[in-house]
């Protein structure tokens, strides 16, 4: 097998991003159990800018390559044992990482990593499933663990993992309040049975305290500081808070996520109610049999039409910088999608 010539992106340093810059690398032959794959379709998610800036507690390292997710081609492989039934050169597979690196043309990753694409779902689509959806079903069913027709708090409900959260818990049939601000806000959360409120105008605790006086089943939340308090005091009695990120207060997202995590575990003492931390990456690494489970159902509902992706925009890799420029100031809605040609 020979090296193959590629490019990745790589965040050079921290900073803004102007960082990102193309870098040529070549890929050796890939060792026993692993294989090479050429990526078609790259998933772009804020936990990428808060790497990318040095904000992000598990990237504490540049130079590195950002990205979790993606969906590439199988190139070649070397078996260690017996061979999947679906492995072959040019089978489709998706991937969410336990460490960035999706940024790139080119792939050696470990084949339990690989979940193959169904036969009809197209590779953009797909590539917009593996982080959001997996941290949706982490919150909502590995954490939450909510009743059906329980009520909930989704924070961010108009961003990827919060529109994740709301599909899902339309499917559980859940009483859905969602914290949004982004115009159009309002109408995407109604598509989901998600009353929505604007947490820059509106005290989200009043209004879920009017709406649901005996408290909600679960909040899941990605802001933490005040929004912890707030969030444990509107649970009902057995109800479950889950934190999954600490990202209120840009440049200190890391230190945030040190001590965000410390409170979330102190407050699991207190007794009547849970509290939860999700963490995705590590649940990948450490549950491959849930990971491969969870990531294969989710692609067969979204080959179904029951889940939809929303794709914002889909841009070439190579125009990462630009991507995540337009983030940063707000200009795209729905999921960015970087595309190999
Ligand atoms: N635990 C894990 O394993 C895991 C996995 C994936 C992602 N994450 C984290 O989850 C968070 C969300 O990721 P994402 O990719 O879904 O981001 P995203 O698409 O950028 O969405 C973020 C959402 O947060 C909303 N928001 C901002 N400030 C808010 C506030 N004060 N109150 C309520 N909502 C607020 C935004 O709403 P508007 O735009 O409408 O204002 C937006 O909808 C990130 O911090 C990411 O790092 C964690």
């Amino acid at each position: 097998m020979n090296e193959i010539p590629y490019r990745r992106i790589v965040a050079t340093r921290f900073g803004g991003p102007e960082v990102l810059e193309p870098v040529e690398a070549t890929l050796p032959a890939p060792p026993p159990g692993y294989a090479r794959l050429k990526v078609l379709a790259v998933g772009v998610g804020f936990t990428d800018l808060m790497a990318r800036s040095g904000d992000y507690l598990l990237q504490r390292k540049a130079p590195f390559t950002p990205g979790y997710e993606l969906v590439g081609e199988v190139a070649d492989f070397v078996l260690d044992g017996p061979r999947p039934h679906w492995l072959r050169e040019g089978a489709r597979v998706a991937v969410a990482l336990t460490r960035m690196a999706a940024y790139t043309e080119y792939i050696s990753l470990p084949m339990w990593q690989l979940v193959p694409l169904p036969d009809g779902l197209d590779p953009l689509t797909a590539a917009a499933v593996p982080l959001d959806w997996i941290t949706a079903l982490s919150v909502l069913e590995t954490h939450g663990r909510v009743p059906a027709g329980g009520a909930v708090l989704i924070h961010g409900a108009s961003g990827g993992v919060g529109r994740a959260l709301s599909r899902l818990g339309e499917l559980r049939g859940l009483r859905m309040y969602g914290t949004a601000s982004a115009a159009g806000s309002e109408e995407r959360l109604a598509r989901h049975g998600v009353t929505f409120i604007d947490y820059r105008r509106q005290d989200f605790e009043a209004v879920v305290r009017d709406r649901e006086p005996g408290g909600v089943q679960a909040v899941f939340d990605h802001i933490g500081g005040v929004n912890l308090t707030k969030g444990h005091r509107l649970l009902a009695p057995g109800g479950v808070l889950v934190s999954y990120a600490f990202s209120g207060r840009p440049g200190r997202m890391a230190a945030d996520t040190v001590r965000g995590a410390m409170r979330v575990k102190l407050m699991n003492l207190r007794p009547g109610r849970r509290t939860a931390l999700s963490m995705v990456p590590h649940e990948i690494g450490s549950d491959r049999n849930w990971y491969r489970g969870s990531l294969e159902r989710l692609l067969d509902m979204a080959d179904r039409g029951v889940i939809d992706p929303e794709i914002g925009a889909v841009h070439p890799l190579m125009q990462a910088a630009d991507v995540h420029a337009a983030l940063e100031r707000r200009e795209i809605t729905g999921k960015v999608i970087l595309t190999v040609d």
